[in-house]
This record gives structure tokens, C-alpha cells and sequence, in this order.
């Protein structure tokens, strides 16, 4: 049992966290070690960011040079860095044909995204004469960060117990259903709508895919009642979904496209939003308008160098075929899983992530079966990410194939393991 602690956790149970801190001392490519020196192969890349692997030098080469030559600078107003201005040309450059005529807005992660597209899309409205346009529309189990905005409309409702009064001006619509997405226009009022938010693959709410055409749908009635569609590709861009965007791999053209994680492969805060150039517009233009919204670190000048370098990495190993490749080997180890102990789905498919969702029934009579096969699981050298009726992977791209066999046999295991602990087939 580890010492008490005064560093109060993101996501954690305190009470039980506090005298058992889990310390992560190093990493190289898919691996990290803890205090006591064992290894552990990283299946889900820390929080899903770590894409192109741990201890990569030239990231800490790039981030350490820039320091030394300017840490950072505020870029409010006219201010900005040469790293700030090339990386979002660099990044307009990968949303070419997914966004029109793209601008890019940095923060220091995803929830900073989150909050800078809905009130773009707010505050674009208005300034072209439809200030009714306030309402967004997300959906159940998507996760949009934990600032004010993305709490309002996140749909893992867990997340927002005993929070206080949410966004009046935001509601949810069930994942997976397209005639729901429509009713909520019209209750809503189609002319109220501003925008739409929807990850093309839910993360943090179990990893689930859409049914094919769910999202052209979406964006199709975006289109047709003239609200904006902001993809929150915090997990799915940069490499998760296999292309930049993310949405590359569906066809969509969204009008706003979050981005973080991938990004910097998490070695430093940064996130972003991709804006097509209708939204700029007013802002862009003419007199222009005020966007009176941004960060200390908006633009962080060596975080954007760090970005730099990580994306130099993903060009030179073509980290986004590796993708592609990562996800098929996934499929085929997952299949493996068929039939194991406590399985009730096996959510794999598009993006080198997947799950392995619990039985519902044995879920109900047992909460804490994810804790349980996050807990086995790690104890035979894997990390996993437990969600609420699942464990997920996400491993950082450089895995190997036999990274992926060995942790899913390890998870394969664990699942024995606990339905032998509980008593359950
Ligand atoms: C889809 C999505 N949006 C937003 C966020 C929030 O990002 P951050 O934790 O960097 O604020 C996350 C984090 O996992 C995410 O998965």
C-alpha cells in the first residue's frame, strides 16, 4: 500500500485512489513500466493519445530547442510564432477536401475544442441574423469533454450527476437512431438548431459504431435544416480512424472538426478545431467581428512544435496505414474472444480501437466486472481502459501484431479469471 497523497485524480474514486496510486515511471514505443520496474504492454496509448509510441526523442529534441529559443507567446490578437502559424497551415493542408476552405483554433486540449466549436457555432448565428439558432443536439454515450459545454452535452449522464444546472439550450438524442435525430428538429424547432455534435466513433462511451449510413444521415439533416455538423474527432483524428480527419473514412464533410490527443501523440496539451471558411466568414471578412474567445495557451507555441515533429513521425513510418493495418490485426485477435467468459459484444470495426463489452445480465448482478478484468488484465502486464460496460484497446500504432495476440490473450484470461472469482459462466 502506497503512502496518502495530496494530488486529487481526474476520474477517480479518491477515497479508494488515495493510498493506492498506480505510478507509470517510463515508456518506450508500446510499452510502459511502473515504479517497481514491470513492463506492461500500453493497449490503450495512456488515453488513447500516445499514437506514435512512447520515449520518442525527437519530440522532447524539438519541444527542448524551441524552449530554449521561446517557450511560448501569447497569440491573442496580432501576436503569434512561426510553429503556431505553419502548424495550422500544415493542418489545413490534411483537411483539404474534408473542410472547405479550413481555419484552424488551438486550445490546450479536447474540452477546450469542444467549447470553442459550440460557441463558434453560437456566436456565428448570430452574426448572420439568426440568434434563435442557440440549440445543440448531441447524443446518449458520446463524450465531449468535461468543461462546461461538453459536461451539457456529453451522454454518459454519470458524468453529470449532482453537476448543477446544465446548458438549457442542449439536448441528447439516442446514439444510433436517425428518426430520433429528426423528431429533435422538429420538437426543437429546425430554425432554432445551431449545430449537431457527434464523435464518428463513440469512445469513452463503450467504442460503438454507428449503422452504416448514420452519420451521412446526420449530416445530410444538418444540411437540410441548416445547422452546422461539428465531428468531435478528439479520439478519431490523427491517426485512430487510419487518416487524418478522421471522417475521411466515412465520407463527411463536416463544418467543424474537434481535434487533440493524435494531434501531439499527448507528449504535450494541445488541441484544436478545424472551421471551414463559411464560418470564418463573418469574422474573416470585410470589418469583420470579434471572436472573443481563447486561452493562455491558444497557439502554444512549443506545444505546436511538438506537434510538428510528432506529425513529421507519422508522415516518415506511415503511421496512417499502420493504422489501417492495426485495426484488421485487432479484428482477427478479438474474434479469438468469441464465446470467452462475461463476453456480450465484441465492438470492433473501423479505427485501431475496440472493446470487449460485458453480458448485461452478469453486468447487472456485478458492477464492477470492467474494474475486475481491468484489474486481472493489468496483473498479466496489459492496460486496458475500463468504460462503463466494457474494456477497450487503443494501442499507440507502433504495436506490433504480437503485441495485440499477447494482450488479447491476456484479456482472454482475465475474463476466466473473474467469472471464476464470481462464479459465473
Ligand atoms: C470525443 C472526445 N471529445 C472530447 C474529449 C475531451 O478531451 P480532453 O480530455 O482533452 O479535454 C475527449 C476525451 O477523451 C473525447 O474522447
Amino acid at each position: 500500500m502506497s503512502a496518502d497523497t495530496r494530488f486529487w485524480h481526474p476520474f477517480a474514486l479518491m477515497s479508494q485512489v488515495r493510498r493506492n496510486e498506480f505510478v507509470i515511471t517510463r515508456g518506450a514505443g508500446a510499452h510502459v513500466w511502473d515504479a517497481d520496474g514491470k513492463r506492461y504492454f500500453d493497449a490503450c496509448a495512456s488515453l488513447w493519445c500516445v499514437l506514435v509510441g512512447h520515449g520518442r526523442g525527437e519530440i522532447a529534441d524539438a519541444a527542448a530547442a524551441q524552449m530554449r529559443e521561446l517557450a511560448s507567446y501569447s497569440a491573442f490578437g496580432a501576436f503569434t510564432s512561426a510553429p503556431a502559424t505553419s502548424l495550422a497551415e500544415r493542418i489545413a493542408g490534411y483537411a483539404e477536401g474534408v473542410v472547405d476552405d479550413p481555419r484552424i483554433f488551438f486550445g490546450s486540449g479536447g474540452g477546450d475544442a469542444v467549447d470553442t466549436a459550440v460557441k463558434l457555432a453560437r456566436r456565428y448565428f448570430n452574426a448572420i441574423g439568426q440568434p434563435d439558432r442557440m440549440h445543440v443536439i448531441s447524443r446518449t454515450q458520446g463524450y465531449h469533454g468535461t468543461h462546461g459545454l461538453g459536461t451539457s452535452l456529453g451522454g454518459i449522464a454519470v458524468n453529470r450527476d449532482g453537476m448543477g444546472p446544465m446548458d438549457p439550450e442542449t439536448s441528447q438524442v439516442p446514439w444510433d437512431n436517425l428518426e430520433a435525430l429528426e423528431a429533435q428538429f422538429t420538437s426543437v424547432g429546425p430554425d432554432r438548431v445551431a449545430a449537431v455534435i457527434a464523435e464518428p466513433v463513440i469512445g469513452a462511451g463503450g467504442v460503438h459504431r454507428v449503422p452504416p449510413g448514420y452519420l451521412q444521415g446526420l449530416q445530410e439533416l444538418c444540411r437540410r435544416h441548416g445547422a452546422l455538423f461539428i465531428a468531435d474527432c478528439v479520439i478519431s483524428a490523427f491517426g485512430r480512424l487510419g487518416t487524418w480527419m478522421g471522417v475521411e473514412r466515412l465520407g463527411l464533410q463536416p463544418d467543424m472538426i474537434t481535434f487533440a490527443k493524435g494531434i501531439t501523440s499527448g507528449y504535450v496539451p494541445l488541441g484544436g478545431v478545424v472551421i471551414s471558411g463559411k464560418i470564418a466568414e463573418p469574422f474573416w471578412e470585410g470589418d469583420g467581428l470579434w471572436f472573443r474567445h481563447g486561452q493562455t495557451y491558444s497557439g502554444h507555441t512549443t506545444a505546436c512544435a511538438a506537434a510538428h515533429a510528432n506529425l513529421d513521425i507519422f508522415e516518415r513510418e506511415g503511421l496512417l496505414e499502420r493504422s489501417i493495418e492495426l485495426e484488421e490485426q485487432i479484428i482477427g485477435a478479438f474474434a479469438g474472444l468469441e464465446g470467452a467468459p462475461l463476453v456480450g459484444e465484441l465492438r470492433t470495426g473501423i479505427g485501431s480501437l475496440a472493446a470487449v463489452a460485458f453480458d448485461r445480465e452478469a453486468l447487472a448482478a456485478h458492477p464492477d466486472i470492467p474494474m475486475r478484468v481491468f484489474a486481472q488484465t493489468r496483473d498479466r502486464g496489459v492496460l486496458t481502459r475500463m468504460l462503463g460496460d466494457a474494456v477497450a484497446i487503443s494501442p499507440p500504432l507502433v504495436a506490433t501484431q504480437e503485441d495485440i495476440e499477447a494482450g488479447t490473450a491476456a484479456i482472454g484470461e482475465a475474463l476466466s479469471a473473474v467469472a471464476g472469482d464470481l462464479g459465473v459462466a
